[in-house]
């Protein structure tokens, strides 16, 4: 899928000019020193950089999940800037206009699949039938037999996918994912990919982040994050 980057009416998220600074003690560290990155509709971009580069940190304030350093840049989100959003307007931007991806799941382990998978429809008020695409969705991923198991008796690549699903069941724009195949052995993250590979097919707009070239070349672009601005890759 082409997109021409002068083209601004197909950006879906948009970062620019991010700062981030962790204070540990009585030492300011700098993680984010002027980072900006562009996502078009369709795009699946990865950004590429090494353990501690700050992609995490990143990830976090495009979805909203933590706050650049005061005034210091701007997210836009399908033409809005976040910092015009209402409290309401920004949890329902968390919830249902991007969906995330960890590295390690976070699943919550006294529910079953299919429930950890409907919770964040249960947050927002969306009018669908969301058991019925929390199934379909689980089906889809291979699923359909692990329902009704909790988290600890699925496999790694199992609770990926069941973390995937629960990041699609709203329908996001964008979906976020911080390493999502960083906890698996290769096989199963090849899996993983695939599986992103397939929804991207579908139209899904995706922003993924990753320590591996490997990984980042199933994407359509790559950017680099170092010393704290993303240049391409
Ligand atoms: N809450 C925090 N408080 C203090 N320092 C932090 C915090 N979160 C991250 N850092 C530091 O910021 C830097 C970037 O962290 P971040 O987790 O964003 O990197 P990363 O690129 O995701 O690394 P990895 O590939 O290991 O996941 C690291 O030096 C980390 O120690
Ligand atoms: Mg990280």
């Amino acid at each position: 899928m082409h997109f021409a980057m002068s083209d601004t009416t197909n950006i879906v998220l948009e970062g620019q000019d991010l700062h981030k600074t962790y204070r540990m003690g009585d030492v300011d560290v700098p993680v984010l020193k002027g980072a900006s990155i562009t996502v078009n509709a369709g795009e699946w971009v990865a950004i590429l950089g090494s353990s501690g580069s700050g992609k995490s940190t990143l990830l976090h304030l495009l979805g909203d999940l933590d706050r650049p350093d005061d005034d210091r840049g701007s997210i836009t989100f399908q033409g809005t800037p976040l910092s015009t959003f209402s409290q309401g307007r920004r949890n329902a931007y968390r919830n249902q206009d991007v969906g995330f991806v960890f590295q390690f799941y976070h699943l919550l382990p006294e529910l079953t699949v299919l429930e950890n998978t409907i919770l964040p429809a249960m947050v927002g008020s969306r009018s669908v039938d969301t058991q019925e695409r929390a199934t379909n969705l689980l089906n889809s991923f291979g699923l359909s037999h692990r329902l009704q198991h909790r988290p600890r008796e699925l496999s790694g690549g199992e609770r990926q996918r069941t973390a995937i699903a629960r990041a699609l069941v709203n329908n996001p724009a964008i979906l976020l994912a911080d390493e999502p195949t960083g906890n698996l052995d290769e096989e199963t993250g090849a899996g993983i990919l695939d599986l992103l590979s397939a929804e991207h097919a579908g139209g899904l707009t995706i922003l993924m982040v990753t320590h591996d070239r490997a990984i980042a070349e199933r994407a359509d672009r790559i950017v680099e994050l170092h010393h704290g601005v993303v240049v391409e890759g």
